[in-house]
């Protein structure tokens, strides 16, 4: 018999019918109540079981994690809290869960023991809910720029340019760690190794989607990143994956609405395709904040916040603005900033995101115009000649969501850039022959998956957002 899955047995009226079901024992008590889960939905589905028609044996297997196929017959419940149950004829027990070595048991475990146990944190309702959000958040992005004319492009995972220019890269090479081949100068070979080049894993699609851009007319990649930034924080991750949309004829306000549109419009999908889920995370994210100083809480409910940002205009600031509300903000004034702001041109860290987006704006902002000192060498300058066409999404709880540009289309800027960076041209060659054969205005940008499913689920650590966490120290599973 075709067995069903508990969210449609959930949603199935209660006729009697014989029904099989495979799932992951939740609980049980009373040695009668199976609570079985596998998956589907957040919600159990519960088998009641008169275990005199069983052997002893049997019972002592039905322990939470077990691994059960059970068939029976769907009834409307006896008790309270779920419409129909399963009326338990026959169990199969495809594995079981000693229950003294099973270390996911029904209580609450802290989200740091979890991520010890990732192979096994899925079995949660919380890493059950997340991985589910992010599931759909997956699908809402494929089916946006499907729905907008992009194609979808694969950019290469390894490559031998570094996009950001931050030199955060993870190198890739089969040359003998411990007796590389050498050239005159006494330093490591890298012709001879297996590219004939350093190569290594990508930072960023971008300059490859720019290429294919100005073929294809709008693409995007969707695919893993690496970064070997050693910065151990709550947002960031050594393996990450990243939306990078790229247009070609696109300038920096085009680029703006896209990004805007898009990200509320993913939002949306998950607000009417995950609405148990999300009700389940805002709750344990109330029930989170209850343990904080009220100073910490958020103002908004988890589902309230997602609705007010898919509704709402996010609000854009050009950099020399945001200069000076912050310059002028009383925790820089009262010197509450780690990094005090004085002078135009500094970079700007969280503290001073988090400022605008949390207390000032008290939305999501656009930030545009940046200085050109502290962006990438690919920004297309303005006409003042210090600042470019970039822009960064901030959002509330969370800081850089989005970073994007309008690209440097003409040559001769380009090639002054690249040269005062003391970039070598050659390395850009290809990067540059797009300047030469048919350049036009081209924009992009590029939205860390992680960062969005985090903010979609309120979860406050990125680690617990992506299945098994590449972070600095840690590369367990
Ligand atoms: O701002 P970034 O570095 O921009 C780029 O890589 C551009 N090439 C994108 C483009 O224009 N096509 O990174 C983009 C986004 C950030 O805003 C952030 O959300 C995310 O990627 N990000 C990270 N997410 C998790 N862990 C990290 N280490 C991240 N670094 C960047
Ligand atoms: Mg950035």
């Amino acid at each position: 018999m075709k067995s069903s899955n508990v969210k449609e047995l959930l949603s199935s009226a209660p006729k009697h019918q014989e029904v099989v079901v495979n799932g992951w024992v939740r609980t049980f008590r009373s040695n009668r109540f199976i609570a079985l889960n596998d998956g589907s939905t957040i919600n159990n589905i519960q088998c009641v079981v008169d275990f005199e028609n069983f052997g002893e044996g049997l019972l002592g297997q039905i322990t939470t994690g077990a691994a059960l196929k059970i068939s029976g017959t769907l009834v409307e419940s006896q008790g309270k809290g779920q419409s129909v149950e399963i009326q338990v004829k026959d169990i199969y027990v495809h594995g079981g869960a000693d229950p003294e070595e099973y270390p996911i048991q029904p209580k609450k475990h802290s989200l740091e023991f979890l991520r010890e146990k990732a192979h096994l944190r899925i079995r949660t309702n919380t890493f059950a809910a997340i991985m589910r959000v992010r599931s759909a958040l997956s699908f809402a992005i494929h089916q946006y720029f499907r729905q907008n004319n992009f194609y979808y492009f694969h950019a290469p995972i390894v490559t031998g340019s570094d996009a950001e220019g931050a030199g955060e890269m993870f190198r890739v090479t089969t040359l003998d760690g411990k007796n590389p081949p050498l050239n005159e100068e006494g330093e490591i070979n890298y012709r001879e190794d297996f590219f004939g080049k350093e190569t290594n894993l990508t930072v960023s699609g971008q300059l490859e989607a720019e290429a294919y851009a100005m073929g294809l007319g709008k693409v995007y990649t969707f695919g893993p990143t690496f970064r070997a930034e050693n910065s151990n924080t709550s947002r960031h991750l050594a393996e990450f994956w990243m939306i990078e949309p790229e247009m070609a004829f696109y300038d920096l306000d085009a680029n703006m609405d896209l990004a805007e549109d898009f990200i509320k419009s993913v939002i949306k999908y998950i607000l009417e395709n995950c609405e148990e889920d999300l009700q389940f995370l805002e709750k344990r994210l109330l029930d989170e904040e209850k343990t904080k100083p009220q100073a910490e809480r958020s103002e908004m409910a988890l589902i309230e916040k997602l609705k007010f940002v898919s509704g709402n205009g996010f609000k854009r600031v050009t950099y020399t603005e945001a200069i000076d509300i912050l310059r002028n903000s009383k925790p820089n004034k009262k010197k509450k900033f780690k990094y005090p702001i004085d002078e135009w041109g500094t970079d700007l860290q969280s503290e001073h995101e988090r400022f605008l987006v949390e207390k000032h704006f008290k939305c999501p902002v656009i930030l545009y115009d940046y200085p050109a000192k502290i962006k990438a060498f690919y920004m297309r300058l303005n006409e003042d000649g210090k600042t470019v066409r970039a822009m960064d999404i901030l959002f509330p709880g969370i800081g850089e969501i989005v970073g994007g540009s309008q690209r440097e289309e003409r040559l001769d800027v380009l090639r002054d850039k690249i040269a005062d960076l003391g970039i070598d041209e050659e390395e850009l060659w290809w990067y540059l022959d797009l300047r030469k054969f048919g350049s036009a205005i081209h924009s992009g940008f590029g939205l860390g998956f992680e960062r969005l499913v985090l903010f979609a689920t309120g979860m406050g650590n990125i680690r617990d957002v992506i299945p098994f966490p590449r972070t600095p120290q840690n590369a367990e599973f």
